[in-house]
């Protein structure tokens, strides 16, 4: 899960080469206008909000680690069978993003819940959403190296320990069992809550977590080595058509005459994301998670492409399918190619992917439907400095979380891992638990976020 990271990102970005060296995923997906939507919707929500006072370091002693701050979680009790009974509890791990966004699109815990009686809690990320630091204040929050220190994957998970035990407390429920969800970075979440604190979690189910695209464990290239997969699969002539276009682009802006007012670096981002997040959500179901798009749109998107109408139109093609992840809805008057500005606030996994979230995605062999690129860690980290002050730290997560061996040690908490279409689907985990999860998962089109 993601999103839109590529575009949301480039507001911080001075230079287009920069842009590039972002990763493409997991990165924020939560769209602005997809978050007004949620703010501006009084409709009756199926759950109630309320706020738990955390601590803001959790592992020191340090006077200034007492700092509290609000995090928000959402709770559904319709569905519980009760401390009595021992029903059990999901719990979302949030991701980057407004928690009420993932709660919307996790169609997946309402439907378990009436079977399992279990009751529901979504819990929001720290430094995002409404869970901000600072006294609620996004400005200083954000503001440097010192006050966006505390926003770590340790923190998160520690976070959601303390108030999962206390809600527990709250509801003398201590005997219920516990079950994690999440996606995406939620989903790396979730495994590694479950591999932290199984003393909390009995299991976790975690879709599309990239939990093995660290250090050198996967290759920088598996990610869109499968994206391009998805479209070749489709058909030849999509792939080929999308592969050439680059280097068309490129010329045309280059010829005399040719009146580009945008940069081919902010077309050819605007175009991969597109590609990107189309293949990251190709449902089998229409869909509404990045943006509306149809069931199996990277499908629809090669058919936009190969339609014979257009013969050899490259550019009409690139617009059919570009039409398809940007403005299924047919309501754009306008694309917005060349930027987004950052008014929600969700800039903070720039934070994390410069900090511990470094993930060697954007690499392109000489087959990708992207043009080759290499992966190059000290651009990264040259980025990061200049723009933190902070070094990245590539090795952290496979110390603190394991990375080589990782289906070993999952298989005694009886881990399963799982591969399937999506491009991150080479580097996911799945953790069934002792529930039956997975099954209904699989009856029920397998995708947590639908
Ligand atoms: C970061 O901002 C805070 C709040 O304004 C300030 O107290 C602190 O000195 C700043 N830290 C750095 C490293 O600039
Ligand atoms: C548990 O109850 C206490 C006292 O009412 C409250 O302050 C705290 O926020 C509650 N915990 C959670 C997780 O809601
Ligand atoms: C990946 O391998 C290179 C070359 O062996 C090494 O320099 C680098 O530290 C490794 N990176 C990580 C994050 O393990
Ligand atoms: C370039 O495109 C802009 C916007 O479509 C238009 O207003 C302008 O007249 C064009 N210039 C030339 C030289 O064609
Ligand atoms: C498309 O391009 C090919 C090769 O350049 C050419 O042979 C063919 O006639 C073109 N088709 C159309 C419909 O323009
Ligand atoms: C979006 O789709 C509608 C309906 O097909 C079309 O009329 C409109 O021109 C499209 N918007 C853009 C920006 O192409
Ligand atoms: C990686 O980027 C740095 C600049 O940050 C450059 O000096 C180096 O040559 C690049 N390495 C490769 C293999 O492209």
């Amino acid at each position: 899960m993601g999103f839109q990271f590529i575009v949301l990102l480039l507001f911080i970005l001075s230079s287009p080469a920069l842009a590039k060296l972002i990763p493409r995923f997991p990165s924020s997906i939560v769209r602005p206008e997809q978050l007004a939507q949620i703010t501006n919707n009084d409709e009756a929500k199926p759950y109630e909000t309320r706020y738990f006072t955390q601590i803001i370091d959790h592992f020191d002693f340090n006077p200034q680690s007492y700092q509290t701050f609000q995090q928000r979680y959402l709770i559904n009790e319709k569905y519980w069978g009760g401390a009595k009974k021992n029903a059990p509890i999901f719990i979302y791990m949030g991701n980057e993003g407004d928690i009420e966004w993932f709660a919307h699109n996790t169609g997946f815990m309402y439907e378990n819940a009436p079977h399992f009686k279990a009751l529901l809690v979504f819990i929001e990320h720290r430094y995002y959403g409404k869970s901000i630091p600072y006294g609620g204040d996004k400005e200083v929050a954000y503001k440097n190296a010192s006050t966006q220190g505390y926003l770590s994957s340790t923190q998160a998970l520690a976070d959601y320990a303390t108030l999962i035990l206390d809600l527990k407390n709250n509801l003398t429920a201590s005997e219920s069992p516990v079950v994690v969800f999440g996606g995406s970075y939620g989903g790396m979440l979730a495994a590694w809550f479950r591999l932290k604190y199984p003393h909390v979690a009995i299991g976790a189910l975690a879709s599309s977590s990239p939990i093995l695209n660290f250090g050198n464990l996967t290759s920088p290239f598996s990610f869109n080595n499968i994206v391009t997969q998805d479209f070749r699969s489709e058909s030849e002539n999509c792939y080929e058509v999308i592969k050439r276009s680059w280097t068309q682009i490129e010329e045309t802006a280059k010829q005399n005459g040719g009146n580009i007012t945008i940069s081919t670096d902010d077309i050819e981002s605007w175009l991969s994301t597109a590609y990107i997040y189309t293949a990251m959500t190709d449902y089998p179901t229409p869909s509404n998670f990045l943006n509306p798009l149809p069931a199996f749109p990277v499908k629809q998107m090669c058919k936009a492409i190969d339609n014979p109408v257009l013969g050899n139109d490259t550019f009409a093609k690139l617009y059919g399918a570009a039409n398809i992840y940007y403005n299924y809805s047919g309501n754009l008057n306008c694309f917005d190619i060349a930027g987004d500005n950052d008014k929600h606030g969700l800039q903070e996994w720039t934070w994390q992917a410069c900090t511990e979230m470094i993930l060697p995605t954007d690499g392109n062999n000489k087959e990708s439907i992207f043009p080759a690129s290499s992966y190059n860690y000290s651009e990264r980290d040259s980025y990061c400095t200049s723009l933190y002050g902070v070094q990245p730290r590539p090795h952290w997560i496979t110390t603190e979380f394991g990375g080589t061996s990782f289906e070993e040690y999952l298989k005694q908490f009886g881990g399963h891992y799982c591969k399937r279409r999506c491009p991150s689907c080479g580097l996911e985990i799945l953790d069934e638990g002792r529930s039956k999860l997975v099954e209904r998962s699989k009856e029920n089109g397998d995708s947590l976020h639908q």
